[in-house]
């Protein structure tokens, strides 16, 4: 049989509400998440049965059963009930441990590829409990959705239809940050509703950038910005650049800025003078 390639793209939070810590330990979250084009790349040949391997262009990315790809392989084995073979191989294009669901997106690709490889026939619904079982955002990336407003642990995703077709700039600084510590360290909010999720959404249809603004709202940012200031500094170089909006995505440190065009996304990213910086213009998908 032939080999089955996947695309696995990064997300970013444009909102990222905490209401409140559940019993299980997870926060419950409104995040309005959206896909970008960046994306990784997934190919998956057939390999005899007990052989599953890994390779991936990146340095310094483990391949090993740790990482999310090899996860998602052996809990699709179990389903299977059996060791059924691959062998897998990754083109990394999203940073790591950046805040946007690299890794979650390679294993949501990764369930979709081996579902259709192994021919198991495993339904949307079964994929979606172990993409769960690998991490919070892995349903949204497994989800066809280009975007979509997440509840829960950030599983429940009602689907958003048609967002303006923007540009995004990414910085990312050479720092990595833990997404468990960060939640540890937040204070919880004690107004948050998660009404600015709802109110975001319905600024970025009007094209209402001053109530954007207001209403896109990152949590997360409280805790991970004190502790690396730097960040602070990507969103005010962006925002001089011209950014009709600027934040953190997820617990960091990427920062991600919206622009209406491409060329405007460009030249904010050369007032970013740091070269141990990852840069890279995108858009919403
Ligand atoms: O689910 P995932 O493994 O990506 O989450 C990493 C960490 O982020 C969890 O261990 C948890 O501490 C925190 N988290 C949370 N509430 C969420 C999602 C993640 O507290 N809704």
């Amino acid at each position: 049989m032939k080999g089955i390639t996947l695309k696995a793209h990064a997300k970013v939070n444009l909102t990222l509400e905490a209401l409140a810590k559940r019993p299980d330990g997870y926060h419950e979250l409104r995040s309005l998440m959206v896909k970008l084009a960046l994306h990784d790349t997934l190919s998956f040949c057939l390999a005899p049965e007990g052989q599953l391997s890994l390779s991936c262009d990146a340095f310094g990315l483990s391949c090993g059963e740790d990482n999310l790809v090899m996860r998602a392989a052996r809990l699709l084995q179990a389903a299977a009930g059996r060791p059924l073979g691959a062998r897998i191989a990754l083109c990394k294009r999203i940073p790591m441990a950046a805040g946007l669901a690299g890794g979650s997106a390679d294993a949501a690709a990764t369930l979709l590829g081996l579902n259709r490889l192994w021919r198991l026939s495993l339904s949307q619904r079964r994929l979606k409990a172990l993409a769960l079982r690998l991490g919070s955002d892995v349903p949204f990336c497994l989800d066809a959705c280009a975007a979509a407003v997440a509840r829960g642990r950030g599983e429940r995703l009602s689907r958003v239809a048609s967002l303006p077709p923007l540009h995004v700039a990414l910085v990312k600084p050479a720092i990595s940050v833990a997404t468990a510590w960060v939640y540890q360290n937040l204070r919880l909010k004690s107004l948050a509703q998660g009404q600015h999720t709802a109110k975001s959404l319905a600024a970025l249809r009007l094209g209402d950038i001053q109530a954007l603004r207001q209403h896109a709202i990152n949590h997360l940012e409280s805790v991970t910005i004190p502790e690396h200031p730097v960040i602070a500094g990507i969103k005010r170089d962006l925002d001089k650049g011209g950014a009709l909006l600027s934040r953190m995505s997820g617990s960091g440190p990427t920062v991600f800025a919206l622009f209406a065009t491409q060329s405007e996304a460009k030249n904010a990213l050369k007032c970013i003078k740091s070269a141990r910086f990852f840069k890279c213009s995108t858009h919403f998908l």
